[in-house]
């Protein structure tokens, strides 16, 4: 079982996509384990895309992260980390697969709807940054979804 993290950026917030995406998300068997809706600061940006604060397009992320509210999203189930990466396709909206989630909504590399943790390390990490002990839940509300 793993938990992975999800944020819902501007692109989906702003679009009204949240629910849309949220729905195949659920639909898929994922269960919602925390959630809440903030305001991104550029100090926890640079944090969270610190492999990234060197690149020309950094200051572009911050913008565009901090146009609007997001809402972050733990996800729990078998695999998680990488059923959620592959339903959500490549970073550039563009050459994302068709049935994807930036396939299908986005035509951009940063406007491209959400981010999702890339691995095991970054989304034990990526959870603790946006999320307190008392703000995650443990439960198994449909024990047949969490069947290996
Ligand atoms: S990289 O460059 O290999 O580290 O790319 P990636 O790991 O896919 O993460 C890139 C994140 O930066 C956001 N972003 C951009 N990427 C590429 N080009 C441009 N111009 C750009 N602008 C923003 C992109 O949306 C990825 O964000 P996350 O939240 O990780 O999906």
């Amino acid at each position: 079982m793993q938990q992975t993290l999800i944020i819902f950026k501007p692109s989906a917030v702003e679009r009204g996509l949240v629910g849309t995406v949220l729905a195949r998300f659920e639909a898929k068997g994922l269960a919602i384990t925390g959630m809440k809706m903030m305001q991104l600061s550029p100090e926890i940006l640079r944090e969270h895309y610190a492999h990234l604060v060197d690149r020309p397009f950094f200051p572009s992320i911050v913008a565009s992260m901090t146009a609007s509210p997001v809402i972050v999203m733990c996800l729990k189930g078998v695999d998680a980390i990488r059923v959620v990466r592959s339903m959500t396709g490549d970073t550039n909206g563009r050459t994302a697969a068709p049935g994807s989630i930036r396939g299908d909504f986005s035509m951009s590399n940063q406007e491209n709807i959400i981010h999702a943790s890339s691995s095991v390390e970054d989304a034990e990490v990526e959870i603790k940054r946006f999320f307190s002990p008392d703000e995650l839940f443990d439960y198994t509300p449909d024990a047949i979804r969490f069947i290996n």
